[in-house]
């Protein structure tokens, strides 16, 4: 009998912290939420024949409204959750895997006993009780496991979920709601003749497969009616970067990123997506007559894979197909695209407490990739990683790796920040501006894409709580392999 060990966290509520005003939740008339999510190893009839091994998220609700987990249908894929800022949410983790597992929030902005590091991860047969109030706006967030060494294969194995949060000033818009407001994530893996997903970690590129699943399904296609949507797009991949464009070439009108909702919708040829990333759409299908088939395909780019031989196709920047849209049902439509969606305040780099000397780091490369020439320690944060509670600080990531490189997207832990620059070495200027028209840098954002010889500032003020937090990158095999530290925001 495997032994248990319940670590239960109590009173993490806002009031237990003097938090400064702009961190305050607007308080909500709902009730809270608890769930119960049990991480469990299991067969599912993923295709005709042999059903496959996954890991997967199984959650129930506990208490509050059982509308705020929602299965998706026919998917491997964790729940969907649905919070609103200023609730309480509680969820009772069980790990049933065979290997140690914890799950963070990614994007959400928690007390560090509820962040998910893997310091707190769980052995099998254990359980751990998070807590926490939610502080974050509006917007598309998702969660997966987060062991030191094994979140790579963890999330492969199909541990990830969508995490969805409202908030009132997102609901005074008249935005695509109910079954027109999609959440998608987009994963590539690869499949054996049995069925079975292939892992292999790589310490270059990453886990790369060369099948796209959009919500645990492969060959996706999404039946819609001619009207508009707001889809919600996760990368949840290990490795891949997405250039993702509509196969008629229409623009993608972009209306959130990684924090919720930006200050105007945005037109771009196209959107990029690296892993960890979201991204929100307005899509209009009104115009378009029943019948039509469209694809989300991903295009090419270039210099992913610089001094090494970067694999069998389809390689990390090479075309792939991601989801077809069958246009089926004709619907009325009463929504239009507001001018105004919710305003930003912009952070001013004089703001700054080191407004003219960025704290640096660079990605370095020794057999793997590296923080500052630094592995992951679990415990230890260095002198540059201390940053203070509610103060604002300009960071720079460096993507200038000597003769190894590829494309980084680099996560901070809770903090959503505001990019303010981004430049790259000459010779990696071509390559960089396959992609430079999706970047969504105007908008609130916690991972980044760095791509070759690119170097990106950004502004963060950190807080509301103290603790020791992570920064990585978001190649989860890079991840594993210790392109990940701590940071601590000091009381
Ligand atoms: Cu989604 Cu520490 O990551
Ligand atoms: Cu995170
Ligand atoms: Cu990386």
């Amino acid at each position: 009998m495997s032994r248990r060990r319940f670590l239960r966290y109590a009173g993490f509520g806002a009031g237990a912290l003097a938090l400064p005003s702009w961190a305050l939740p607007k308080l909500s008339k709902r009730g809270g939420l608890k769930i119960n999510l049990a991480a469990t190893r299991t067969s599912f009839p993923l295709l005709p024949g042999p059903e496959t091994l996954v890991d997967r998220f199984i959650g129930e609700v506990t208490e509050g409204d059982p509308a705020a987990l929602e299965q998706i249908p026919g998917s491997f894929l964790g729940p969907t959750i649905r919070l609103r800022t200023g609730q309480s949410f509680g969820c009772h983790l069980t790990n049933n895997l065979v290997d140690r597992t914890i799950v963070h929030w990614h994007g959400m902005n928690v007390p560090e006993l509820a962040d998910g590091h893997p310091r707190n991860a769980l052995q099998p047969g254990s359980s751990y009780y998070y807590n926490y109030s939610v502080l974050n706006r509006a917007g598309t967030y998702w969660y997966h496991p987060h062991p030191d060494m094994l979140t790579g294969p963890q999330v492969y194995a199909g541990l990830a979920g969508a995490l969805l949060v409202t908030d009132t000033e997102e609901e005074s818009l008249a935005l695509p709601s109910g079954e027109y407001d999609i959440p998608l994530i987009i994963q590539d893996r690869k499949i054996d003749s049995q069925n079975q997903f292939i892992y292999g970690q790589n310490p270059f590129m990453g886990t790369i497969g060369n099948r796209v699943f959009v919500n645990g399904k492969l060959d996706y296609v999404l039946s819609v009616a001619t009207r508009i949507y707001r889809l919600r797009l996760i990368n949840g991949s290990n490795a891949r970067i997405y250039k993702l464009a509509w196969s008629d070439r229409t623009p993608m009108c972009v209306i959130g990123t990684d924090g919720g909702l930006i200050d105007k919708p945005s037109q771009k040829p196209c959107v990029v997506l690296a892993p960890g990333e979201r991204v929100e759409l307005w899509v209009d299908f009104s115009h378009y007559p029943v019948g039509t088939q469209l694809t989300l395909r991903s295009l090419r780019i270039d210099g992913l894979q610089v001094g090494f031989g970067g694999g069998t196709a389809p390689r990390n920047g090479d075309p792939i197909d991601v989801m077809r849209i069958s246009v089926d049902r004709q619907e009325n439509e009463s929504l239009a695209l507001p001018s105004q969606l919710t305003p930003i305040t912009r952070y001013k780099l004089e703001d700054a407490v080191n407004a003219y000397s960025p704290r640096a780091f660079a990605i370095t490369f020794d057999g793997m990739f590296l923080l500052n020439g630094a592995p992951f320690d679990m415990n230890y944060v260095a002198p540059n990683e201390n940053v203070t509670n509610d103060t604002l600080e300009c960071w720079e990531f460096a993507n200038e790796s000597g003769t190894i490189l590829t494309g980084h997207p680099m996560h901070l832990h809770g903090q959503q920040f505001q990019v303010i620059k981004r430049s790259v070495l000459p010779q990696f200027r071509a390559a960089r501006d396959t992609v430079r028209a999706g970047y969504t840098d105007e908008g609130w954002k916690d991972t980044i894409l760095l791509m070759p010889g690119e170097r990106v500032r950004f502004l963060v003020r950190f807080g509301p709580y103290p603790g020791t937090y992570l920064y990585h990158c978001h190649n989860l095999d890079h991840e594993d392999m210790g392109m990940m530290r701590n940071f601590r925001i000091n009381p």
